[in-house]
């Protein structure tokens, strides 16, 4: 793995990840991951930035040795404690026991309840500069729920470069490059969206405050914990993020996710799609919820302002790949999607109104109309379902 430096006083130190399936457990990666982490040498004192997944620490402390001849880094600053960074906490005071860790009280609190560890640490607060010698030194940004309440960001002025944890960050392993300016770094977008829409989505009013909060830094390079370092594109970034954190679609297209066990529902879903696409609707896209992965769905309705949400009854209540989906959607507060519902059943005329109550507490705009059929979808259902797809793309 490449240790670029990344500017007159920083050195990448991450690791990639392309073996994990899925990040927390949950969300695939195809593309891999990577695990960022930062050297900052120059001034007296030597700093570790983040820290890497358990699995990768040896690989974190020969980066290390290899920039730093044996010498010991003084400081491991922890901007965020998930341990996908903090995991390698224990085995790199194994290497440096004398290395002070850095953090703020709810970080340090975690070191202790995840790893045991009660010292060396410095607490810091929020606005607190460490000095590291001549021109070099830190300064720590509260940024709470971004997406822990212990995060941080970490400010090296002298260079511009901003340590974001989480924030900024994206799926997908680092492919030779590490900085936005060396790569193509197009294939990373889709990653990001899904991404935040997976990880972060749920703490937009908290990507807000801190957005507002780092306008009063001068930042040249953005170097988060997952994904290039952005300098070339960072404004780019900064607009996804902001994008994203205002629950702000980026086009006009529309996402259809729907359940169907003996392809009912899904006859009123290739009606709906096509009713979209007469009425000129380019970016279209359908999921099967039963097939496809959840951070997929989420991604797309975070990208497009129309959504139609389409589930049989299932025990009486909603098809369990839709009720996921519907829940994942409450729980990110979800808003301002222009939502229409379709619903099957046999006996039982469950599912729309399920999907109502459950939605009624977002700021989504649920389209009137929604569609409620029995078994076989009559020739009046798929009229019914044409109406409510001519009503969204109206309010496209
Ligand atoms: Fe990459 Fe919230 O940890």
């Amino acid at each position: 793995m490449n240790v670029a430096q990344i500017s007159r006083h920083v050195h990448y130190i991450g690791v990639n990840d392309r073996t994990l399936h899925r990040f927390e457990s949950l969300w695939p990666l195809p593309l891999g991951v990577s695990y960022n982490s930062y050297l900052v040498t120059g001034g007296d004192k030597i700093a570790v930035i983040d820290g890497v997944e358990a699995g990768h620490a040896l690989k974190q402390i020969e980066h290390i040795n290899r920039l730093t001849d044996g010498r010991a880094p003084d400081y491991l600053v922890i901007n965020h404690m998930e341990p996908d960074h903090s995991g390698a906490i224990s085995l790199l005071l194994n290497a440096y026991p004398d290395m002070v860790i850095v953090g703020n009280t709810q970080t340090v609190n975690m070191v202790a309840g995840y790893y045991g560890i009660e010292a060396p640490t410095m607490t810091v607060k929020d606005g607190d500069t460490l000095p590291l010698g001549g021109d070099v030194a830190l300064s720590f940004h509260f940024t709470p729920m971004v997406h822990w309440p212990e995060t941080m960001m970490t400010f090296l002025a002298c260079d511009g470069v901003l340590f974001s944890g989480d924030g900024f960050g994206c799926f997908g392993a680092l492919n030779g490059a590490v900085v936005d300016t060396d790569m193509d770094a197009t294939r990373y977008f889709p990653e990001m969206i899904r991404y935040y829409s997976a990880i972060v989505g749920k703490y937009g009013r908290f990507v807000q405050r801190a957005l507002t909060k780092l306008k009063s830094l001068e930042i040249s390079t953005l170097a988060s914990t997952h994904g290039p370092v952005w300098r070339e594109r960072m404004r780019e970034v900064g607009a996804y993020y902001d994008r994203m954190s205002r629950y702000e679609p980026f086009d006009n297209g529309v996402t259809i996710v729907y359940g169907s066990m003996y392809g009912n529902t899904e006859l009123m879903v290739e009606e709906a799609a096509a009713t979209l696409a007469a009425r000129g609707v380019k970016d279209i896209a359908v999921h099967n919820a039963a097939i496809s992965d959840l951070s997929y769905i989420l991604a797309d309705i975070f990208t497009h302002k129309g959504l139609i949400i389409a589930s049989p009854t299932y025990s009486e209540t909603l098809f369990p790949p839709i009720k996921s989906v519907v829940d994942a959607l409450v729980t990110r507060g979800m808003k301002d999607r222009v939502t229409g519902l379709i619903g099957g059943h046999t006996w039982a005329p469950q599912a729309v109104k399920v999907m109502d109550a459950l939605l009624q507490d977002t700021g989504m705009e649920i389209v009137s109309g929604s569609v409620s059929f029995k078994q076989a979808p009559s020739q009046d259902a798929l009229a019914a379902v044409r109406e409510l797809a001519s009503a969204i793309a109206d309010r496209l």
